[in-house]
């Protein structure tokens, strides 16, 4: 039993970060048996449940889409606000009846809300029908937990608060055959002071560059078209190495792999360098998307914030962007409500999305996380007054981005088609270099292709397009 510890989740020491190869040990018990797994939150916990996936098909199991015929259920969840929470205890709720009718199925629950003090207190309380908890350290303990959960009524909660590692030899699932994630840095120290993250992923520690390039090199020889480089913050990438390695030498050594696509998530405004700008202009294949988040365009906020840096500060770069990157789209990340927020710092944020015109943006309401500064900061706004912000910010937000989609039509765009469309089975769809989503009139055998589509129609949130022949 290794219980959640909020404090040691805080330490940044200065000791040397261990670099290891992943070991999984190897069974036979579960093989013909069914998973259910269900991922909450963001890419980085996408590519960890591909993670998952990897092992629990090493095991000889295989997916299925319903919890009634799974034998092992894993939920892997997230920890940003609160009403992740809220939906991850109503699920639980599900598979309480269901363990009561099927009590030898094994449930796991992974990811950033185990690393929570309270929430594993509130699973051993509350649901001890739940046989394991296990962190975002441990994955690839995975296995041994099933093993001891097939043979044991125990509840065992395994979770370790550290600054972690870096894990080579991972074995992936992928999801795509086309797309794919590649973890470049783990963990953040910048804690923002609203933002859990830091405490739930550890601190900031690199992988190596020639792995990293490695693992791309791989991909583009199984025929994948595009990788997404993820971090918290991928501009602190390398300078844990303390040789002045930066983010920019990787995307650049990335770039030259040759891969057609290239993207990265999430940067940080702040020490976002003139250099990573003019790699991300001078390669192809880097595309000209950008997520920045803003979180408020007041000043007094941002400092609340500990976000370092100014609302001049953000307005210059972005502009600096824009002038530099051939016809780039960025979007951004807002917290509304945050706490002090005054009706005039609200007005700043709306100022900035006025003066920026994002291609679009995920947009919140400040959720307080236990743990976090943020959450013991006085705050009088009404949660009503708050989601009235919140609509209101929405309104232009979408205003913005129907105009940045309107910008296309009838320009022909190149489109990465990644598979049939959910909206309409006789088109498939794609994304654009600019990460818009297209729905095409194009045939099925395009799908893994990159395409010329012209856009004929612009909504808020997506476009429509016809395949064109050059
Ligand atoms: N409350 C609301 N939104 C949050 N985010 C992070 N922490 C919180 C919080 N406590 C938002 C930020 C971040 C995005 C991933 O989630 O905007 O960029
Ligand atoms: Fe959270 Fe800030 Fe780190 Fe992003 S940079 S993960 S918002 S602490």
């Amino acid at each position: 039993m290794n219980l959640p510890d909020l404090k040691k989740a805080k330490i940044r020491s200065l000791n040397q970060v261990e670099y290891k190869v992943q070991d999984y040990a190897f069974t036979r018990m579960f093989e013909g048996k069914k998973y259910f797994l269900r991922t909450y939150g963001c890419q980085m916990n996408e590519h960890d449940s591909e993670e998952m996936k990897g092992i629990l098909e090493y095991y000889g199991m295989t997916p299925c889409e319903d919890l009634e015929s799974a034998d092992v259920i894993l939920l892997n969840t997230c920890a940003i606000r609160e009403n992740a929470h809220d939906k991850v205890f109503g699920y639980l709720g599900r598979i309480k009846h269901l363990k009561k009718e099927k009590p030898n199925v094994i449930v796991g629950i992974g990811g950033c809300m185990s690393q929570e003090e309270s929430i594993v207190e509130e699973i051993r309380k509350r649901h001890p029908y739940v046989n394991f908890v296990f962190g975002t350290h441990n994955i690839h303990e995975l296995g041994r937990l099933l093993i001891e959960a097939s043979g044991d009524a125990h509840q065992d909660i395994e979770v370790y608060s550290k600054e972690g590692e870096v894990y080579e030899g991972v074995m992936y699932k992928r999801d795509s055959h086309i797309t794919a994630w590649v973890n470049i840095i783990y963990g953040c120290d910048k804690f923002c002071t609203y933002c859990i993250v830091p405490y739930t992923r550890g601190k900031e520690r690199s992988r190596k560059m020639k792995e990293i390039v490695k693992e791309v090199m791989d991909l583009k020889e199984q025929g994948y078209q595009e990788v997404t480089l993820l971090g918290q913050n991928v501009n602190a990438y390398g300078r844990d190495f303390k040789d002045g390695t930066e983010f920019s030498d990787l995307l650049e050594e990335v770039a030259k792999t040759g891969i057609p696509r290239v993207r990265f998530v999430t940067s940080h405004p702040w020490n976002f360098t003139d250099k990573m700008i003019d790699i991300i202009a001078k390669y192809e294949n880097i595309m000209p998307y950008i997520h920045l988040p803003l979180q408020s365009g007041s000043s007094r906020i941002l400092r609340l914030m500990g976000r370092r840096y100014t609302k001049e500060e953000y307005l210059s770069l972005f502009e600096k962007m824009k002038e530099r990157i051939p016809n780039v789209s960025i979007t951004t990340d807002i917290i509304v409500g945050f706490p002090g927020e005054t009706e005039s710092d609200f007005e700043e944020t709306l100022d900035v999305v006025e003066k920026c015109k994002f291609d679009g943006a995920y947009t919140f309401i400040f959720s307080p996380r236990e743990g976090t500064p943020a959450a013991k900061m006085k705050d009088e706004t009404p949660l009503e007054e708050k989601e009235k912000r919140l609509q209101r910010l929405n309104e232009r937000i979408n205003l913005y981005s129907k105009e940045s989609n309107e910008k296309l039509l009838n320009k022909v765009v190149p489109v990465l088609i990644l598979g049939i469309s959910e909206k309409d089975e006789s088109k498939v769809y794609g994304y654009t270099d600019t990460m818009k989503l297209v729905n095409v009139e194009a045939p099925v055998d395009t799908i893994g292709e990159i395409i010329s589509v012209k856009i004929t129609d612009a909504k808020s949130f997506s476009l429509d397009g016809e395949q064109v022949k050059e």
